[in-house]
């Protein structure tokens, strides 16, 4: 980022699974200026633990979600004529103007005006109005994670003009754009203001391995071995008898499955570190257990910490590598990690 670059940092989805309270905490420590949420009662939340934060909801509202995130002082995005208006009657209700962010649909085919008179026409009445502050104009790309990818050069050449208009008619407000990917990408895209969700995590906005854009992953995923039992050849391990042991083994078995958000995709199809090394999950992936083979000699006992997400010893099972096994991105991996699951901070 550039030195006059705001860092907006996307805390939505508890902070991609994180939890976005300390998540939030640590990004404004780090130099962020406003969090994005996408819902209203995320605001609500948010607004408990920060009194003073600028908070921006990105996503789409209804009536009651408005006067929600009124009540949290949070800065919410127009597009649609006449949810303006709507903003502009109830505000008065709360202290200060309602600040209001103009969303120009360049090309995601998602929230947002697609045409540019009609967004800059909303943004004039929103200028002209009082109980409203124009405080920002802006737009999400749909292809920024595709580098190399013509379509983002086409968004950003839409959005550009837009902006422009927008900063003409109220001097002054944030011009924003960029994910992740596209602050990675390409500094043209940053304008006044980055949102970053997901590289700030340590995670790969481009699905390949953090550590190609120097990011250092925040998240582990921990648990241990509760039990560590012998398997003759043949004996099976799990719901549906998915996986038999093909020669005598030990097997150690972790209290922690789906309902904690170890998707049920990864039954026979995932890796955990015990002891620095990597074991195979066999079996099927319960909802509360997940088994292991240990191999037929092991040293493994009770009470060893395991690690689902996160190093161990010399090696680390990436949220990535999960993601890829399961043919879905590592923004689901991590957003799935259930309520059950304690978020602790370490430091
Ligand atoms: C509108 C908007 N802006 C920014 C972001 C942050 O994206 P990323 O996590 O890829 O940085 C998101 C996340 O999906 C989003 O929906």
């Amino acid at each position: 980022m550039g030195e006059r670059t705001e860092l907006c940092a996307v805390v939505k989805a508890n902070g991609y699974g994180h939890g976005a309270a300390p998540c939030a905490a640590a990004a404004m420590r780090g130099g962020a200026t406003v969090l994005a949420v996408a819902a209203a009662a995320e605001a609500e939340e948010l607004r408990l633990h920060f009194p003073d934060a600028r908070l921006f909801v990105m996503g789409a509202l209804t009536e009651e979600e408005v006067r929600v995130a009124l009540t949290a002082r949070a800065e919410i995005a127009v597009w649609r004529d006449g949810f303006q208006e709507l903003c502009s009657r109830m505000a008065p209700q709360f202290r200060d103007r309602a600040r209001v962010h103009v969303k120009h649909d360049s090309g995601m085919g998602r929230l947002g005006e697609r045409h540019p008179e009609a967004l800059i026409e909303i943004a004039r009445t929103v200028s002209s109005d009082d109980n409203l502050e124009l405080a920002g104009v802006w737009t999400h790309f749909a292809t920024a994670d595709e580098p190399g990818d013509a379509y983002f050069g086409e968004q950003l050449a839409a959005f550009a003009p837009v902006a422009d208009a927008v900063r003409k008619i109220a001097h002054g407000c944030t011009v924003h754009a960029a994910n992740s990917a596209a602050t990675l990408r390409d500094p043209a895209s940053h304008f006044d203001m980055v949102r970053c969700g997901i590289a700030m995590y340590g995670l790969d906005p481009f699905h390949r391995d953090p550590a190609d854009h120097r990011l250092e992953p925040a998240l582990a995923l921990r648990s241990y071995v509760a039990d560590v039992k012998r398997f003759v050849r043949g004996a099976s391990a799990g719901y549906g008898r998915s996986w038999r042991a093909p020669e005598d083994t030990w097997v150690g078995v972790l209290p922690i499955g789906y309902g904690d958000g170890v998707r049920r995709g990864l039954s026979n199809n995932a890796e955990v570190l015990v002891g620095g090394r990597r074991y195979p999950l066999v079996g099927t992936v319960s909802m509360d257990n997940i088994t292991i083979d240990l191999g037929p000699n092991t040293d493994v006992e009770p009470g060893s910490p395991a690690v689902l997400i996160g190093a161990q010893g010399g090696d680390r099972i990436l949220a990535e590598e999960l993601a890829y096994r399961l043919d879905t991105i590592n923004y689901e991996i991590t957003c799935g990690i259930s309520a059950r699951v304690p978020r602790e901070m370490s430091e």
